[in-house]
């Protein structure tokens, strides 16, 4: 059904397609499917039981406006935002482009949200029927970067699951230097002060760079141990890795995510997990479409995995057509469960 659809929708802005889609979930437009089920797709992570790995990545719903109708296609986790504390426009318009040839997105988007009370106000009063994360960041004005992120914490620590710590986008100015040692200690020093003065034990995430180099995976997960954080959300999008596309959009300044993305985290989430093991957990986001692109990533060491784009070129439905085909691969190589092969490969 989709595959007929695809040809108009492509047709259309890639934002204002996404505007579309967005008005058909608040309307439960899809059509829900049976969702498959199965023992071997279960799993846990931040302390809850989710019935299947997969997860919608941050920024569909940057504005927390669907979350409830994506859990019912199927995803067992959704993230919000990114959200910033105060509403923001972002980069001007057009700031999405559609990849075709290379299954791919380049988005140069720059956090444009609503605000946090804004959001913070729409979570209280349609509460989350799944797993449920918020994905924080600072304005691109502020002169303060990590009280953008203390506000934000303050906002949202007791109305979801987990909170992520997004330090990797490209398109705020400097957000990636949070990779750094100096600047990432601060950041989850404030952080973990800021916990303790809540009182609160929601668990946080950070999402990491796929552009990093090797010599920083050492000491970016050496302060994730130490500051107790619960897993590392690997990859947001690259700036980089432009060589082999071939649509003409490939040079659009932003981040490019989808399938050129796909074996560049693939790789950077195993060496993540060479040191994490499973300690920390890794939710593995880049180039997800197929079952076999999940497997991939669960092998490499993902616990969970999030997908964007694959959803731009497959439809509503990829949730649980990954969900089916994870089943049927687990069930081929008789695998009990995806518990057991989290970072199997060398
Ligand atoms: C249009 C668009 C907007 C995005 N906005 C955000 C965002 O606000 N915050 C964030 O952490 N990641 C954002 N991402 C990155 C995704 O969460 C994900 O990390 C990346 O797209 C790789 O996954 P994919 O290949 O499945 O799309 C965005 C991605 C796209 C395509």
């Amino acid at each position: 059904m989709f595959s007929k659809i695809r040809p108009f929708i492509f047709k259309l802005d890639p934002e204002f397609a996404h505007s579309l889609a967005i008005k058909a979930l608040k309307l439960n437009y899809y059509s829900s499917k049976k969702i498959k089920k199965d023992k071997s797709i279960e799993t846990k992570i931040f302390g809850k039981s989710i019935s299947n790995p997969i997860g919608i990545a941050a920024g569909f719903d940057k504005d927390a406006e669907v979350y409830n109708s994506l859990f019912k296609l199927g995803f067992s986790c959704v993230e919000v935002g990114t959200i910033t504390p105060k509403k923001q426009y972002g980069n001007t318009k057009p700031r999405i482009f559609r990849l075709e040839e290379d299954e791919a997105l380049i988005n140069r988007l720059g956090f444009n949200n609503s605000g946090a009370d804004t959001t913070r106000a729409r979570i209280t009063s349609n509460l989350p029927t799944g797993l449920f994360g918020i994905n924080i960041g600072p304005n691109q004005d502020t002169k303060n970067k990590i009280e953008d992120y203390l506000i934000c914490f303050r906002k949202f620590h007791n109305i979801c699951d987990y909170i992520t710590i997004n330090i990797s986008s490209p398109n705020t100015e400097n957000l990636r230097n949070f990779h750094n040692q100096e600047e990432l200690e601060d950041l989850l020093n404030s952080l973990q002060q800021e916990k303790k003065n809540l009182n609160t034990k929601v668990p946080i995430a950070i999402k990491i760079s796929p552009d990093i180099e090797d010599s920083f995976i050492d000491k970016i997960s050496n302060l994730l141990i130490k500051y107790n954080i619960s897993a590392a959300i690997i990859s947001n999008t690259t700036d980089k890795n432009r060589e082999n596309l071939r649509n003409i959009n490939k040079l659009e300044k932003g981040g490019l995510s989808g399938k050129p993305l796909n074996e560049k985290s693939n790789l950077l989430i195993n060496k993540f997990f060479k040191i994490l093991k499973n300690e920390i957990k890794i939710i593995g986001v880049g180039g997800v479409d197929s079952g076999e692109s999940a497997y991939e990533k669960i092998i490499n060491g993902a616990s969970i995995v999030q997908l964007y784009t694959g959803m731009i070129y497959n439809g509503p439905n990829i949730a649980n057509k990954i969900s089916g085909e994870l089943i049927d691969i687990l069930k081929n190589k008789g695998i009990k469960n995806i518990s057991e092969i989290i970072g199997i490969k060398k």
